[in-house]
Parts: C-alpha cells; structure tokens; sequence
C-alpha cells in the first residue's frame, strides 16, 4: 500500500519567548530557528520515519528546494511537487517556555497547487491506495471527491480549522483526524464524548480520532471506541505532535495492524516528538519509540 499525500511544506521561523505575544505588546524572543515544516511535510516525514512508503504532492517557490531535498533524503517521492512562482509557505511560531505554542501561517505556494497537478495526483493513485492531506493546501474538497470515487481511502487532518471545513465532503472520509478544537468547530459541541456523538451521527462511515494531548486520544466508528492514554513527557514543544501522530497512525494501519495498536504506537511517537523542539527534526524515527 502507497501513502500519498498532497500536503503543504513550510519553512518555520520558530522564536522561543517567555510567554506568548498578547495583543498589543512587543516582546523579544531569545532565541530564533528557521526548520522545515508545514503539516504536509512533517506528516510525510513522520510515515517515512514509521517504515511506510510515501508520495508527497504539493507546491513550493525556488526558496523551498531544500525541503524537497530534505523529503528525498527520507526516500519519499517528490515528482509530484511542483516549484511555482510563488514563494514558500512559511509559519511564525512562537513558542513559550512551558512548550506551548502560537503560529501564523502564509499559505504560499501551498495554495498555488494547478488543477492538472491535483489529476495527476489522483491519476498515480491506484485502488487501496491511502491519500491523506490537511488543510493548508487548495482545493482538497475536489481532491477528497475524485479520490473517494475511484476507491482510494481517503484520510484527512482538519488542522487548521476554519469554517469552510465544513462544507468539504466529509461523509466521503476514510479516516478523520481531529484535535478538540478542530472537533468543537466541525460538530459544534464541547466535551471529547460529544464531539465524537456528534460527528460519529453526522458521518457513520469514518473513523474519526481525536486527539486531546496529555489527555491522550480516542478513536471511534460507529459504536466501537478505542481510547488510549499519552505517554508521560516533559514538554518542550508540543510543535508538531499531531503530525508525528498521524504519521505514526497511518504506518501502522498500513501494516495491517489494529487500531488500538496503531494508536498506542502513534501516541509514543507524538510524546517523544513533544520533548524535542521544532517540527520536523523533532519527529522519531522507528528505532527511537
Ligand atoms: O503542525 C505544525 C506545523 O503547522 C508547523 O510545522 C507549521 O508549518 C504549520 O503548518
């Protein structure tokens, strides 16, 4: 089985700070890194990382090269990235000291991805193939129809949120991965157990995992709920946590292992990943978890 993903590749500018920038103030960061990122890109990272077999699709500028080269060095295909005219995406991320974070994106050439380069991508695909993207790149309601029709399994990550996700063919999902935030805007209810109610009603034919940090995450379809605990961390940078998981989730459904395993797997990986700092440098690799 081949993962593609047609996600976004950022560079990430990540300032670490006292406390978090509040409206209005100025504040001086002690440290600043420019790191590979994007959500696309750490997830691709992540399946490479976890043993799976991955295509990445997406767009970048002539400022992006080395992210792709970085995606090669991990024996990830790139021949479905295309450099346009636009600049990277990039991310300002603030991080504080007890790990938490803030991040400003600019889409970029991530939103920049041409109609013909998406039918490519569902042109590659083959049936029983897994396509999964997130919501940083163009047009993924057209990418999640076409593909869902010709029998691809389609996965999403709906990060970062914003109202228009609910409007994408969600019904049409193989896998949802959602954190609370992403699931109180797409169900419109609080608690972890009402967000899955909800979107268990609304879409009886995907699984949908959520993750809630220390809390850990829980999985459900139809009646069926998994719930796993996190692993006990010191947190650094909770950056990238949900990439590292979704990648880690995905590899091992891949192998045909069951979802409690896939889980419990995920959640080391995203609890090694918040000890370390940045996005994609901080991701595992198989031998670390
Ligand atoms: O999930 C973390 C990622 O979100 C960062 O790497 C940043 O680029 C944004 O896409």
């Amino acid at each position: 089985v081949k993962i593609i993903n047609v996600g976004s590749l950022n560079i990430d500018y990540v300032y670490t700070l006292d406390h978090l920038a509040r409206p209005g103030e100025t504040i001086q960061a002690s440290t600043l890194s420019r790191l590979p990122g994007g959500k696309g890109l750490n997830q691709s990272v992540a399946l490479a990382r976890a043993g799976a077999s991955v295509a990445h699709a997406g767009a970048v500028g002539s400022d992006g090269r080395w992210l792709v080269e970085l995606l090669r060095e991990h024996a990830i295909e790139t021949h479905l990235i295309r450099e346009v005219a636009e600049p990277t995406g990039h991310a300002i991320i603030e991080v504080d000291r007890s790990g938490q974070n803030s991040i400003v994106l600019f889409g970029g050439a991530n939103q920049c991805i041409p109609a013909a380069q998406m039918s490519s991508v569902i042109e590659s695909c083959t049936p029983g193939d897994v396509l999964l993207t997130q919501n940083e790149v163009n047009d993924i309601g057209g990418l999640i129809s076409k593909a869902s029709e010709l029998g691809i399994r389609v996965c999403l990550n709906a990060a970062p949120f914003d109202a228009g996700l609910r409007d994408l063919p969600l019904q049409q999902l193989d896998h949802l991965f959602i954190n609370e935030i992403e699931g109180a805007g797409l169900s419109g209810r609080n608690t972890p157990a009402e967000i899955l109610e909800t979107l268990t009603r609304q879409l009886p034919r995907t699984r949908i995992v959520l993750t809630l940090g220390e809390r850990g995450s829980r999985c459900r379809l139809g009646d069926e709920e998994v719930a796993v605990p996190a692993s006990p961390v010191e947190v650094v940078d909770t950056t990238a946590a949900g990439d590292c998981y979704i990648g880690y989730y995905l590899a091992a459904l891949t192998e045909g292992r069951p979802v409690r395993s896939c889980m419990e797997i995920a959640s080391r990986a995203a609890a090694w990943c918040v000890g370390q700092r940045g996005a994609a440098p901080s991701i595992p690799w198989r031998q670390d978890i």
